[in-house]
């Protein structure tokens, strides 16, 4: 059976964009069963830039939580954490030797995260793409459903496993899309409809945490900034309008509805009858998610068996792809 890989980093709590985005779209790929599903809590990557230890480990138990909350079920998909299958790394090695130095300067997150100041930037930080790559193909997975901020970087995953082929002349690495869907795969800052919604934005206010109560979703969607127009009667009213689109895009994400389904049900409401109702609409839809989750995470033993048997799963696959892949290139003792 093909196979869908997709990650999130702990690095802090989940957002609202994590779940629209991705963890949404893994339950779909869960429930579609047409592909065997494997996801993943990034740690090492969280570590390309510095984390407090005690915080890493809290907020991998935390996002281990928010996906089985979400609705993934460790007995359909495998589900664990990167540190513990090892050839994840080691497959990153064989990659930071097949990718370019060129290549990754053209990665616009590095840019983004590394800021004015790429000198100090971690060579993890740099070398990312490489490790997500691996990740990947060390389960040869072909869809990798991600909010629209990794394109790149899957894309990057294309290009270090056609590389790969070529250099060792095989056909061993499959080719590897991004599954890029829904209406909400880029889930913008509830303060400023330019900027992305993330884990590190400064003020609490620019984003829903899956762990917020009620009361602060209700709060930050009557506080999240709009233009004074009411909603527009078509989808094209929405263009240039970055805040309105992106609730919009959120209410659509949240209910299952399409942007034009939501837009044919609020034409010309004013933003005083449509936060309420996103407000509502977000409550009755994370409330039950953020209550398991708390649940969840009142055991922690039971999330790192959860966990620890996961990646006993992963490693079953993993292991004889990384062989291979030392075989092929040629290294004793494989
Ligand atoms: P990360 O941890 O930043 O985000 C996890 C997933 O959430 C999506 N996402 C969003 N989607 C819509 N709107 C937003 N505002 C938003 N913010 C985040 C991301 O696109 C992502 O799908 N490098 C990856 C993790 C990773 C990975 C992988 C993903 C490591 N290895 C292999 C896929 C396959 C990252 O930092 O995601």
């Amino acid at each position: 059976t093909p196979r869908v890989f997709s990650g999130i980093k702990p690095s802090g709590g989940l957002t609202l964009g994590n779940y629209l985005g991705a963890i949404k779209r893994f339950v779909d790929w869960q429930e579609a069963g047409t592909h065997e599903t494997i996801y993943c809590v990034v740690d090492l990557h969280a570590i390309t830039v510095w984390q407090d230890p005690a915080e890493l480990h809290a907020a991998t138990r935390e996002v281990a939580a928010g996906f089985i909350a979400s609705g993934i079920d460790p007995t359909k998909s495998v589900l664990f954490n990167q540190s513990q299958v090892a050839a994840h790394a080691q497959l990153a090695w064989i990659f930071n030797c097949v990718a370019r130095v060129g290549w990754m300067n053209r990665m616009t997150q590095f840019k983004d995260k590394a800021g004015s100041n790429a000198e100090k930037a971690s060579l993890g930080l740099y070398a990312y793409p490489a490790l997500m790559a691996a990740d990947i193909l060390v389960y040869h997975a072909t869809h990798v459903p991600v909010g629209e901020d990794q394109k790149q970087h899957v894309e990057l995953t294309r290009d270090i496993a056609q590389k790969f082929n070529h250099d060792y002349k095989v056909d061993f690495f499959p080719e590897t899309e991004p599954v890029i869907e829904g209406p909400a795969t880029r889930v913008m800052n509830l303060r400023d409809g330019t900027k992305k919604m993330s884990k590190s934005g400064e003020s609490d206010m620019e984003r829903i945490n899956m762990t917020d109560d009620a009361d602060t979703i209700a709060k930050k969607f009557k506080k999240a900034k709009t233009d004074p127009e009411p909603l527009p009667e078509t989808l094209e009213g929405l263009e240039g309008r970055p805040e309105a689109k992106n609730l919009v895009d959120i209410y659509a994400g949240l209910s299952g509805m399409t942007d034009e389904q939501v837009i044919a049900e609020y034409s010309g409401a004013g933003w005083g009858r449509f936060k309420p109702a996103l407000a509502d609409l977000a409550v009755e839809k994370l409330a039950p998610i953020s209550t398991e989750m708390a649940r969840l995470m009142a055991d922690p033993a039971e999330i790192d068996r959860i966990l620890a048997h996961g990646a006993e799963q992963a490693r079953v696959i993993a292991n004889p792809i990384l062989k291979r892949t030392y075989e092929i290139v040629g290294l004793v003792g494989s």
